[in-house]
C-alpha cells in the first residue's frame, strides 16, 4: 500500500489516539480537522480543512492510500450543525475519495444509528438485526452516513468499512460503559484492521472491547481480522459499588443508545424548548 491514511478529524479524542497508534502499526498518517493540530509527530502530514468543502477534501485526499473519516459532529446538537457537519461532510469524504481515486473509506458511525434498540436480555445484537433505530438527528447522521457509505461501495465500487463505535475513552465512567467500551488500544486494532482487510467491499460492524458484558456481536468486525485486547469488566467492581447494577427497567440501560434516547438529553443538546 502506497500513500498515507488521510484522518479527519485528527484533533479530536479518536484522532488523537490514532495519530499516535497508526504510525505504531505503520501507516504513514496525514492528519486534517478544522483545528490546527500544532504538535505533529515525525513524518505526519498536517492540513487545516472542513470535511464540508469539497474542493479541499479531494486537495486533502490526493495521493492518498485511504480516508479515515472522524470529523465531524461527535453527539447532539441542532439539526443544522449535525446534518450539515456529518450528512454533507461525509458525502464531501466519500465523493472527494471517489474522484481522487482512494479505493477505501473507513467511516465513523455510531451504535447511536441504532440506539432505541431495546438491550437483548440474553444473546448478542448483530449488525444486520432490524432497520436502525436513531435515537437523536446526531444518530440519523449516521445512519445517512452509512447509506452513503453503502452507494458509493455498490455504485463505485469504493471499499467503505462502517464501524458502528460504542464508548470511545480512556477507561470505562459509567455502568453503561461496560458493555459499550473501545478501549483505546483497540480503537486502533480496529480501524487496523478496517484498513488491512482485504476487499471488504461495504461492512458494517460494531466497534467495542472484548466486553464481558457486551451486546454487540463482534463475529464481522473479527472477520475484517479485528483482534480486540481489552475487557471493561476490570472495572466492573468499582463502578457498580458506586452506581449500583445497571436496571434495565430504567431506560438509559433499557436501550442500547443509553442517556441520548431520553427526551431531556435530546432537547439539551438540540437546544429545543423542552
Ligand atoms: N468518542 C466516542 O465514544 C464515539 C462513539 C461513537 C462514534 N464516534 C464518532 O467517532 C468520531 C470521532 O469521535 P471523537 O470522540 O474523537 O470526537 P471529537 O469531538 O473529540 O473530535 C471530532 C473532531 O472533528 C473535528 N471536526 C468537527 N467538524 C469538522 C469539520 N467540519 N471538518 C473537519 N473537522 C471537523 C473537530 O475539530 C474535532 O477535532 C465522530 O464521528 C464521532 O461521531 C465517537
Amino acid at each position: 500500500m502506497t500513500g498515507p491514511v488521510l484522518l479527519t478529524g485528527a484533533a479530536g479524542q479518536i484522532g488523537t489516539v490514532l495519530r499516535g497508534g497508526l504510525p505504531e502499526r505503520g501507516w504513514a498518517v496525514r492528519s486534517l480537522d478544522v483545528a490546527p493540530i500544532d504538535d505533529p509527530r515525525p513524518g505526519e502530514e498536517t492540513v487545516v480543512a472542513d470535511v464540508t468543502d469539497l474542493a479541499a477534501m479531494v486537495g486533502a485526499v490526493s495521493g492518498a492510500s485511504a480516508v479515515v473519516h472522524m470529523g465531524g459532529v461527535s453527539t447532539e446538537s441542532t439539526w443544522a450543525a449535525v446534518s450539515h457537519a456529518n450528512i454533507e461532510g461525509s458525502y464531501c469524504v466519500l465523493e472527494a475519495a471517489r474522484r481522487a481515486g482512494v479505493p477505501r473509506v473507513v467511516l465513523a458511525s455510531s451504535n447511536h444509528a441504532t440506539g432505541f434498540t431495546p438491550r437483548p436480555a440474553s444473546g448478542l445484537l448483530r449488525e444486520d438485526d432490524g432497520l436502525p433505530r436513531p435515537d437523536t438527528y446526531y444518530g440519523v447522521s449516521k445512519v445517512a452516513m452509512e447509506a452513503l457509505g453503502s452507494l458509493y461501495a455498490d455504485r463505485y465500487g469504493l471499499d467503505v468499512v462502517c464501524l458502528r463505535i460504542g464508548s470511545a475513552l480512556p477507561e470505562p465512567t459509567a455502568t453503561r460503559h461496560l458493555s459499550t467500551w473501545l478501549s483505546p488500544g483497540d480503537q486502533v486494532a480496529l480501524v487496523d484492521a478496517a484498513l488491512r482487510a482485504p476487499s471488504p467491499g461495504f461492512a458494517v460492524v460494531w466497534g467495542v472491547s472484548d466486553n464481558t458484558r457486551n451486546w454487540w456481536d463482534l463475529g464481522a468486525a473479527r472477520a475484517l481480522g479485528y483482534e480486540p485486547a481489552d475487557d471493561a469488566e476490570a472495572y466492573a467492581a468499582a463502578l457498580v459499588e458506586v452506581h449500583g447494577e445497571p436496571d434495565p427497567a430504567d431506560p438509559v440501560h433499557g436501550r442500547v443508545g443509553g442517556e441520548f434516547t431520553t427526551s431531556d438529553f435530546a432537547a439539551e443538546h438540540a437546544g429545543e424548548p423542552r
